[in-house]
């Protein structure tokens, strides 16, 4: 057992809230996270409404999901809307270059993906098609969603058995523009994403919220460039902002090389800690691209959008290598919740992340078996769900007292306790992790500026860190209530064991 960490928090200093979109959500045509994840249509024997599985629906309500990205990453930039509408008999395929080079029928489109968002709670991010598209097709498709009254997309979705417009906030200017998303200069997409989001209309009181393509991880000279392309339009009075509001960011953890990433539920200890400095890294992204943006922005109006993070390991063995199709482990679920608390700190700047991808793609929240159909809830699930309390909760700081424990590795030093908080309708949430594979700590918490009342704590940990969910074994990693907290006078203490994750929450006046 390491000493213990000391961690102070003034709970009532609030700082900024923390939105909840970045518990946001992604869901691709890639591989089954569509077809075979969240869609089975309409003839499946598994329960359905309109073909989305009801039960991948009802998981992920405990979740509170705000926002689900759809319908790429790269698959955005070669999806042309008007063939996923209209009776399903009639929408043309296609073939999905990205993923797998398989056949897309089209069958899930626009209405169905509105639908699931209706089914889900979440509000809908719609990325639109830049790298193969036109400003007419992307107009078009902003008109066919959000107008009202009559006009010639508005009579099309009409036709199409939707009467009322839907509301659609978040609008993707085009995905990854630097790579798959059209392989542009980052002077070029930012003169391309002026022109789109011209022409992605607010209709009546639809306001869009434009998110252009950003960087590749640390590519600080691509979120400069858009920054300063919004700032030239900052003359004469005109509001910058009314172009684009807010940048993206990619940034994926990954302990070894694109050829070979590592493998899901087999690794050593290396291995995994190398994984744990990847995801920290995070932070030092998220603090350098807010710097940048800083710079044109002090007032901080261009939001930050991380809309595409997570583990990407090796597919699954035997599994086809362009459905991304991987395991996740108690040590996926320690990046999750490592991620969160680096997005609470950044509260100020970051205003959306989704997790890639929600079902059997990537860092998934749910794998569904291709045979059975049976569903498995991952550790990172539990992560998500644990965390929900901290959606829209007004961020609080967490000072610790001297240093941390911490590991040496490969040069880098990684802080094995990563704690954050926040307070919301008379609750404080803590989240802890404790990062080190094999030593137990404990935290000791103290609460100042209110007193200690009901306290609930629940944990997530496995014998081992490659400990993971199947269909023959669901809850090898599963949540559970964790009575060895306890209360003190000053706060609460919190045995960490090794590799786990604690939430607490705390009754405060
Ligand atoms: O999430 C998988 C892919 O990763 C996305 O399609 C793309 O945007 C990124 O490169």
């Amino acid at each position: 057992v390491s000493s213990p960490v000391r961690a102070i928090i003034n709970v009532d200093v609030e700082g900024p809230v923390i939105n909840r979109h970045v518990y946001g959500h992604f869901a691709e045509h890639l591989g089954r996270c569509i077809y075979g994840g969240f869609y089975v249509g309409p003839d499946s024997d598994i329960p359905n409404e309109g073909g989305i599985r009801l039960d991948v629906v009802d998981a992920l309500r405990a979740l509170k999901i705000p926002n689900l990205r759809w319908p790429g990453g790269c698959f955005a930039d070669e999806y042309h809307w008007m063939d996923g509408i209209g009776p399903k008999e009639d929408r043309p395929a296609m073939v999905n270059t990205h993923w797998g080079n398989v056949e897309e029928n089209n069958h899930f489109g626009t209405h169905e993906f509105m639908a699931l968002c209706e089914m889900l709670g979440a509000e809908a991010y719609v990325n639109g098609n830049v790298g193969s598209g036109t400003v007419r097709e992307m107009a078009d498709w902003v008109e066919y969603l959000t107008r009202d009254g009559d006009s010639p997309m508005v009579r099309l979705r009409k036709q199409n058995g939707r009467d009322k417009p839907w509301t659609v906030k978040f609008w993707g200017i085009g995905n990854e523009a630097w790579g798959c998303g059209g392989n542009m200069s980052a002077q070029h997409y930012a003169e391309e994403a002026r022109r789109y989001a011209t022409y992605c209309r607010d209709h009546g009181d639809n306001t869009l919220y434009r998110i252009a393509a950003g960087a590749n991880s640390g590519d600080y000279v691509w979120t400069e460039t858009l920054m300063k392309a919004l700032n030239e339009l900052g003359g004469c009075g005109r509001d910058p902002r009314g172009i684009y509001q807010a940048i993206s960011v990619h940034y994926y953890t990954i302990p070894g090389t694109w050829a070979d990433k590592g493998n899901a539920t087999e690794f050593d200890e290396d291995d995994y800690y190398t994984t744990m400095v990847r995801a920290a890294h995070t932070d030092e992204l998220l603090r350098r691209h807010s710097t940048v943006m800083d710079n044109y922005d002090p007032g901080k109006k261009v939001g930050l959008v991380l809309d595409e993070w997570g583990t990407w390991w090796n597919v699954e063995p035997g599994t086809n290598p362009g459905f991304l199709y991987q395991q996740n482990t108690m040590r996926d679920a320690l990046v999750a919740s490592l991620h969160f608390d680096i997005f609470h700190r950044h509260a100020d700047r970051l205003v959306m992340a989704n997790i890639a991808q929600t079902v059997n793609v990537l860092q998934a929240m749910i794998l569904t078996d291709p045979d059975t159909g049976a569903l498995v809830l991952t550790p990172t699930y539990h992560v998500f769900e644990m965390n929900a309390g901290h959606q829209d909760a007004a961020s609080l700081r967490v000072d610790t007292l001297g240093d941390l424990p911490a590991r040496e590795v490969g040069g880098d030093q990684l802080e094995t306790v990563s704690v954050s908080a926040s307070r919301k309708d008379g609750q404080v949430l803590i989240s802890l992790s404790n990062l080190d594979a094999a030593d137990a700590t404990e935290v000791d918490v103290d609460l100042r500026g209110s007193s200690v009342g009901t306290v609930r704590a629940r944990i997530l940990t496995a014998e081992t860190l490659a400990a993971h969910n199947t269909s023959d074994s669901p809850e090898n990693v599963t949540p559970c209530d964790y009575s060895d907290v306890q209360v003190t006078e000053t706060g609460v203490r919190v045995p960490m064991p090794a590799h786990s994750f604690v939430t607490v929450s705390v009754g405060v006046d």
